[in-house]
C-alpha cells in the first residue's frame, strides 16, 4: 500500500517525506485555504514547491462544478508538473470530465466519493484514483472500512485499473485496516502516519536496553 500525505502544509510534507515512506500527497481546497493560500498565483506556486518536495502524485483540486470549467481548471493545473494529479469531485459533470482527461492522458482522483456505486462510475470514466471517505462514513455511523473492501472487490472482480486510494483517514488503525482491505493508497494526515510508529512495548523494551547499555560502558 502506497502512502500519500494529506495536507497542503510543506513542513509536515517535509517530515513525512524525510521518514522514507512518502509515495504522495493530497490536497483539497479546505486544506490549501487552512495555509492561508490565496489567488491564482500563490495556488499554483504552492503546487510547485509540493512537487519539487515529492517525486510522486499530488492531487490538485479544482473548484468549478461544470464539464467546461473542470476541464479548463484541470487542463491549467495537470499543465503545473508532470506529477499533478487532477482531483474531481464526484458529480454527473466530473464523470464526463474524468472521461475526457483519460481520453487526453491526464491523471485523475475522483474525490467525494461515499458509495460503491460511485466507485463503478469513477472506474468506468476511467479515473486514475477514486477516493472513498472513510472517516466521513464513521462520523455518520457507517463502515468506511467495509466501503474500501466493498470496492477493492468489486474493482479485482471487474479487472478495473483505477486505484483505491483510502481518504479521510483519522486514526492509524484506519490505516492498518486499510492495508488489511487492500486498499492501494492511503493518505493520511501527519499525526496517524506517526501514531503508527507507537507502542508502550517498544517505549519500556528500549528504556530497559538504554539503560543496560549504559553499565557496559
Ligand atoms: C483527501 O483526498 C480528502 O480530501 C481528505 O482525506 C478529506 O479528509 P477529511 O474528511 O478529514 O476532511
Amino acid at each position: 500500500m502506497k502512502f500519500f500525505i494529506d495536507t497542503a502544509n510543506l513542513d509536515q510534507i517535509k517530515e513525512a517525506h524525510d521518514l522514507g515512506i512518502l509515495d504522495g500527497v493530497t490536497t483539497n481546497p479546505s486544506l490549501m485555504a487552512k495555509e492561508g493560500i490565496k489567488g491564482h498565483d500563490a495556488i499554483v506556486e504552492h503546487y510547485k514547491k509540493i512537487c519539487e518536495m515529492v517525486d510522486g502524485p499530488v492531487s490538485a483540486e479544482v473548484f468549478g462544478t461544470t464539464f467546461e470549467e473542470i476541464v479548463e481548471e484541470g487542463k491549467k493545473l495537470a499543465a503545473i508538473h508532470k506529477n499533478i494529479v487532477v482531483k474531481v469531485p464526484m458529480i454527473k459533470d466530473g464523470i464526463k470530465a474524468i472521461k475526457w482527461f483519460t481520453d487526453n492522458d491526464i491523471q485523475t482522483n475522483c474525490t467525494l466519493v461515499f458509495s460503491a456505486g460511485q466507485a463503478i462510475l469513477a472506474a468506468k470514466a476511467g479515473a486514475t484514483y477514486v477516493s472513498p471517505f472513510i472517516g466521513r462514513i464513521d462520523d455518520g455511523n457507517w463502515d468506511g472500512v467495509a466501503l474500501i473492501e466493498q470496492i477493492v472487490n468489486i474493482y479485482n472482480a471487474q479487472g478495473y485499473m483505477t486505484e483505491v486510494l483510502a481518504a479521510s483517514i483519522r486514526t492509524p488503525l484506519h490505516i492498518v485496516k486499510c492495508a488489511e482491505a487492500g486498499a492501494d493508497v492511503c493518505t493520511c494526515p501527519l499525526p496517524s502516519i506517526l501514531g503508527l510508529l507507537k507502542h508502550p512495548l517498544t517505549d519500556l523494551g528500549l528504556a530497559q536496553f538504554l539503560k543496560d547499555a549504559e553499565t557496559m560502558k
